[in-house]
């Protein structure tokens, strides 16, 4: 079921742009995700261990494989069409794994070998549930080292309404001022990917994959608040934003 590398590389890149609609800072967000990982991770002797969650096609553990040349990355994501362009386009990045975060045996399946330096995620775990939050949380405080990483990057609303509303206008005006919404949207890319002939085997596969607890019915949209006390709760005992643009923020939670 191999793709070609053309192929791969064709719908990565319109993968790139059509992120950018939603996350219009999505480069800087890497970027602050890499410099709190290579913070964390300095002075470190052996090899870094990293996790990627909700990886998709591999677009932040490439990046974060340039950065961090030495570290060893796992992506995790349930997507096995995106997996499939990860392991093809970037596939010197990370060992790519497709398992359900949350679901029972998740963690046995990334295989891990040693405790985690960081467990990072863009634009991922708004997907899950609190109750699937609360399990995942809990389970990164365990497979994290004393004093290693969680970051995530994702679109949180405030508690207020209005705040919301205004963090999210914020968000799109700068979207309208760098014209990202000319990009197409999720909803074109999916249909896109559906008219080539080389990715209808993956997307067969996707569609027979049954939704899973936690992940049902898209976007569970959490508020900021809820993720930080959940990361709370799960044992990270320093747990604050480092960056923000609008709705979008990079969370940091150390254990
Ligand atoms: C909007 S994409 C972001 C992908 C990538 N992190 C990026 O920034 O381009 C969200 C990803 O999360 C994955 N995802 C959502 N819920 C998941 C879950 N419970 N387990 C594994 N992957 C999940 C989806 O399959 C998808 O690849």
């Amino acid at each position: 079921m191999g793709l070609s590398l053309a192929t791969a590389e064709k719908w990565v890149e319109r993968w790139e742009l059509q992120q950018q609609r939603y996350a219009v800072d999505r480069e800087d967000r890497f970027t602050v995700i890499a410099d709190v990982v290579e913070h964390i991770t300095a002075g470190r002797t052996d090899r870094p261990l990293i996790l990627d969650l909700g990886c998709g096609p591999g677009s932040l553990a490439a990046r974060l494989a340039r950065r961090l040349p030495d570290a060893d990355m796992v992506a995790v994501d349930r997507d096995p069409l995106l997996l499939e362009l990860a392991r093809t386009h970037h596939a010197d990045a990370a060992r790519y794994v497709e398992a359900v975060i949350g679901e029972d045996g998740w963690t046995q399946a990334l295989g891990l070998d040693r405790p985690l330096d960081a467990a990072v995620s863009t634009t991922a775990l708004h997907y899950l549930s609190a109750d699937a939050l609360h399990r995942v949380y809990g389970h990164l405080a365990v497979l994290l080292r004393t004093g290693g990483v969680l970051v995530n990057g994702d679109h949180l609303p405030q508690d207020d309404a209005v705040l919301a509303e205004v963090a999210g206008c914020v968000g799109r005006r700068r979207a309208e001022r760098q014209r990202a919404l000319a990009h197409e949207d999720w909803g074109s890319w999916w249909a896109a990917v559906g008219e080539d002939p080389e990715l209808a085997d993956l997307l067969a596969e996707r569609r027979s994959r049954q939704p899973s607890t936690g992940t049902v019915g898209g976007a569970a949209r959490l508020a900021l608040s809820d993720h930080v006390r959940l990361m709370r709760r799960a044992g990270f005992e320093r747990v604050g934003v480092v960056w923000q643009y609008g709705d979008s923020h990079v969370v940091v939670a150390i254990r």
